[in-house]
């Protein structure tokens, strides 16, 4: 069963599944990194970790013409429901199985308000089982020691903010992939924009010296990968 994910740049990603396609955090209207316009993805679900814009993004509009079906927390979810969009709630710790696999909704330290001003609740990361596959996004958050936690799920693959100012930057994103202890790592939520340049091939380099089991994969945005 094969797994492939496409970065569309910052945190956005599709992840096509055997039993359909995910869309995480679909920023990509005002998103000078996007290689795809929102028109033109497809999507069966669509994972939302918070409510600042550049994860909300696009969701309420490709939500509304695919059908997919938004997953994220109550309150976001009490958003987009609001807005005419096929909703699952969550809450941290919370998991729930879908066609496609299982999503848990895990912590993570950031702020989570809705365009409008409104509570979006908690932020969260997300933890996906897919047949056996086992993928954690850690959306935007500052390092946490329960990453530890997360990494007993042996996962496959981690998905970590390296942008530093409003996550994690580097330093604390080499610490996080210690904690996590992914076969593979992908890094996210960087060069966006120029407050968030990142070297993502140094930050590399660093987590080979320091993990030489974690392989740490660079993607252009709409890059490719597959497990
Ligand atoms: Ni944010
Ligand atoms: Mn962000």
């Amino acid at each position: 069963m094969a797994v492939k994910l496409t970065w569309f740049s910052h945190a956005s990603w599709s992840i096509e599944t055997p039993n359909g396609t995910l869309l995480i955090d679909p920023f990509l209207t005002g998103n000078p990194a996007a290689p795809v316009k929102a028109d033109d993805v497809k999507a069966n679900f669509i994972l939302v970790s918070h409510g600042h814009n550049d994860h909300l993004g696009d969701t309420v509009a490709i939500a509304k013409r695919t059908g997919a079906t938004v997953i994220s927390n109550f309150e976001i979810a009490a958003y987009c429901d609001k807005q005419g969009c096929e909703v699952h709630p969550l809450h941290i710790g919370g998991g729930h199985d879908f066609a496609f696999g299982r999503v848990k909704l895990t912590i993570a330290h950031h702020g989570s308000a809705l365009p409008d001003g409104s509570y979006g609740g908690n932020p969260c990361g997300f933890l996906l089982t897919i047949g056996k596959t086992k993928i954690y996004d850690a959306a935007d958050t500052g390092l946490f020691y329960d990453m530890k936690l997360i990494g007993d799920e042996k996962l496959d693959l981690a998905l970590v903010p390296i942008g530093d100012n409003f996550t994690m930057g580097p330093d604390d994103a080499v610490r996080a992939a210690k904690l996590l202890r992914a076969q593979v790592l992908i890094p996210m939520h960087y060069n966006t924009f120029a407050l968030i340049k990142q070297d993502a091939g140094a930050f590399a380099s660093r987590v080979k010296k320091a993990l030489p089991k974690t392989k740490v994969v660079v993607l252009k945005p709409g890059g490719t990968f597959e497990l």
